[in-house]
C-alpha cells in the first residue's frame, strides 16, 4: 500500500557542487532533517540496526553528527557523548589529530566519562575516507570502552572509508551510498 512505501531518504540529499572546495560533492543532509519524516525516518532506522547488542552510550562527532546521534541516542534510551572539535570540551580531554576529504582537524573526547564496561556506537552523518570515524574510533579505544558498530546516513563507498573501518573490527551500517 502506499502507507508502507519506504520514504526515498536518498532523493531528500541535496547536492552541492564545489563545496567547500573546487571537486567535492557536498552531500547536503540539511533538506533530509528540514523533512519530518526524513529525519525521524532516519534516525529510526540508524536506532533499529542496532538494538539487542548491549549499546550504553551513542557518540556523535560534531557538528552534524550529533544532529544524527542524539536522535540515536533517545531511541535506544542510552545517553549521549559528544566528540568536539579541538578547545570545545570544558573537561579534561584526550584528542586526536586526523584528515578527512576536504582538510585536516582535531577531535577531542572528555576522559572521564568511558571506561572498560561500556558499549558504544558511533554515529555520524556521512563516512567519506573514514578519517573522521577512524579518529574518533581511536579516542573511543583509548577510554577503554568498546567500539564495535558504527552508523551512518551516508556512504560514498568509492572512497572506501566504509571498508577501512570495517578493517578496524567495526561493523558499518549506512543508509544512504552516493556512488
Ligand atoms: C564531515 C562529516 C563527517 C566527515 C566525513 O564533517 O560530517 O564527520 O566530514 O569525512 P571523512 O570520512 O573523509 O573523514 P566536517 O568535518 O565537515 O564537520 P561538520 O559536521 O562540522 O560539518
Ligand atoms: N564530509 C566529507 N566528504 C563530504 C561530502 N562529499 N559531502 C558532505 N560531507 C562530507
Amino acid at each position: 500500500s502506499l502507507e508502507l512505501a519506504q520514504l526515498d531518504l536518498k532523493a531528500l540529499v541535496r547536492t552541492i557542487p564545489d563545496y567547500p572546495k573546487p571537486g567535492i560533492l557536498f552531500r547536503d543532509i540539511t533538506t533530509l532533517i528540514e523533512h519530518p519524516e526524513g529525519f525521524r525516518e532516519s534516525v529510526e532506522r540508524l536506532a533499529n540496526a542496532h538494538r539487542g547488542l548491549g549499546v550504553t552510550h551513542v557518540a556523535g562527532i560534531e557538528a552534524r553528527g550529533f544532529i544524527f546521534g542524539a536522535g540515536v541516542a533517545i531511541a535506544l534510551g542510552v545517553g549521549f557523548v559528544p566528540i568536539r572539535k579541538k578547545g570545545k570540551l570544558p573537561g579534561q580531554t584526550i584528542g586526536q589529530n586526523y584528515a578527512l576529504e576536504y582538510g585536516v582537524d582535531t577531535i577531542e573526547i572528555h576522559d572521564d566519562v568511558l571506561d572498560g564496561s561500556h558499549r558504544v556506537l558511533l554515529v555520524d552523518d556521512l563516512i567519506a575516507t573514514g578519517g573522521t570515524a577512524i579518529a574518533a574510533v581511536g579516542l573511543i579505544r583509548r577510554t577503554g570502552a568498546v567500539i564495535e558498530h558504527a552508523g551512518f546516513v551516508i556512504d560514498l563507498p568509492d572512497i572506501g572509508g566504509a571498508e577501512k573501518l570495517e578493517t578496524e573490527g567495526v561493523t558499518v551500517t549506512s543508509l544512504i551510498a552516493f556512488e
